[in-house]
């Protein structure tokens, strides 16, 4: 059976209006099953572009960037068929179309991917500039230049970016800042292009790889995925293929995360543990019990967690998208965490709800000193954005009384089924509706 893709965007203004409301100090219990990757399948749908056939793409987790990307997909004319709520066939050989406007972009970073995969379609593409998570300045310097080093020009106007060539050549790509998003968009430009790409000091993600398997099972022939080197020989055809997403790293590390922070046992399962190992590793050095199985982890700690410090890195380091998490779990430590943020210049905004709580953390720039406190207490907070939403859904079961956590549109965007996943643990946790302020003030003025 399969639905029309418009009736899912459909109503989600609704979700301004909606807080969580957790009461806190449960530990978590039980087991819960991991989603396919947020950033893997956000590069994985633009990618459908490049085949001249259907896509059948499975464990697509039901999340808000999933729904707006396919919206995209749609309106360029490809054909979406929702075969089950996480498996899709996409049919992109009627799409008609190289620009992508404001409309969708703006509510979504990943939406850049779409100039690599159409530039690497029709030697043409105009996409909007991208929105999503504000941590300070998020340039695009390394996309465009790997485009010219394709043989595109490119030029923004009115917050449009433009890229034409008439023949895209392989190049020698090399990265000056490791990059997700750049590595991604040249892979997608690159696959098609005459002769080899080499892509330098690229960036290892697990989802970087996901791109790559997806790709070569389209009849890519993309080497290196997973190292600082890709080689990418263009071929002048890609198939369509079959193709199931990798489990989402940052959801399981979160779920871990929360396990340990409210002193529970929970098993987390369909994950890769070799994708974990860097938070693993920070939870075994606070003192929590992590146990690897061939596709779950089993996380408990009886006790208050240790302090440690922490360093985000590109992958194979600790993940930037751990870094609010894991500040929550180090606020409750024994003893004073340093958490040194190196890959984006603004991530700690999410602190000052967290002071609302009662943690004792001063921000110096990328550096957060955090000494740990006995408790959290509960409090009205907000997400500021995808992973700061789960860091406050960690604090507030955590914490000791009643929290109401809003904009939950953020958290929408990267944790499919969080409010049920967490319930099934143990979690207090309802998703209430509230009346807009807004609207109140305005009727009591009338
Ligand atoms: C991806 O963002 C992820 N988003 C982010 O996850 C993640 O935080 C980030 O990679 C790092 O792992 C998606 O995959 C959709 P980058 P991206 O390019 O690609 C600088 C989440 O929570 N840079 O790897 O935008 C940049 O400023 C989200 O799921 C340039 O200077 O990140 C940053 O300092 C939040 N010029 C560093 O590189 C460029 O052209 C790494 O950014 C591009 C990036």
């Amino acid at each position: 059976m399969s639905i029309p893709i418009n009736n899912l965007y459909e109503g989600s203004d609704i979700q301004k209006m909606e807080k969580i409301v957790i009461n806190g100090g449960t530990p978590l219990k039980g087991s819960v099953e991991i989603s396919g990757a947020k950033n893997a399948v956000v590069a994985i749908l633009p990618a459908t572009l490049l085949a001249q056939d259907v896509c059948r793409i499975e464990n697509i987790p039901d999340i808000s960037d999933v729904t707006i990307m396919l919206k995209i997909l749609s309106q360029l004319g490809a054909q979406v068929k929702m075969i089950n709520r996480s498996t899709y066939e996409i049919d992109t050989r009627g799409v008609n179309s190289y620009i992508v406007p404001n409309e969708h972009t703006k509510h979504l970073r990943a939406s850049y991917y779409m100039l690599g995969a159409l530039l690497g379609r029709f030697n043409k593409a105009k996409v909007s500039m991208p929105g999503g998570c504000w941590f300070g300045v998020r340039p695009i310097d390394l996309h465009l230049r790997g485009f010219e080093l394709l043989g595109a020009s490119v030029s923004i106007d009115n917050a449009m970016v433009n890229a034409e060539a008439e023949e895209l050549v392989g190049s020698v790509v090399y990265m000056d800042t490791v990059s997700v998003g750049a590595t991604v968009n040249v892979m997608l430009a690159a696959v098609k292009a005459k002769g080899q790409t080499i892509i330098e000091n690229a960036a290892r993600e697990p989802h970087i790889v996901d791109l790559a398997n997806f790709l070569n099972s389209m009849g890519a022939d993309i080497r290196g995925a997973g190292t600082d080197t890709i080689k990418i020989y263009g071929v002048d055809e890609l198939h369509g293929c079959t193709y199931s997403i990798i489990p989402d790293q940052i959801e399981a590390g979160t779920y871990m995360v929360a396990a340990a922070a409210t002193k529970g046992d929970v098993v987390i399962k369909n994950v890769i543990p070799k994708h974990l190992e860097s938070i693993t590793k920070k939870l075994l050095d606070c003192g929590v019990e992590v146990e690897e199985y061939d596709e779950a982890v089993r996380v408990s700690c009886s006790g208050r967690p240790l302090r440690c410090n922490v360093k985000t890195m590109p992958h194979p380091g600790f993940p930037t998208d751990m870094q609010p998490q894991m500040t929550v779990l180090l606020s409750i430590a024994d003893g004073t965490s340093i958490v040194s943020e190196s890959v984006w210049d603004n991530r700690f905004r999410y602190v000052d709800q967290l002071l609302r709580m009662g943690a004792n953390i001063s921000v110096e720039g990328k550096v957060a000193i955090v000494q740990g406190v006995e408790k959290l207490y509960g409090a009205p907070v907000g997400a500021d954005d995808l992973r700061a939403g789960a860091a406050m859904l960690i604090a507030a079961f955590a914490a000791e009384g009643q929290s109401l956590i809003e904009n939950l549109s953020h958290i929408d965007r990267g944790y499919e089924r969080f409010v049920e996943k967490f319930r099934n643990l143990g979690a207090d946790i309802q998703r209430v509706e509230f009346p807009d302020p807004e609207e109140e003030s305005a009727e009591s003025v009338g």
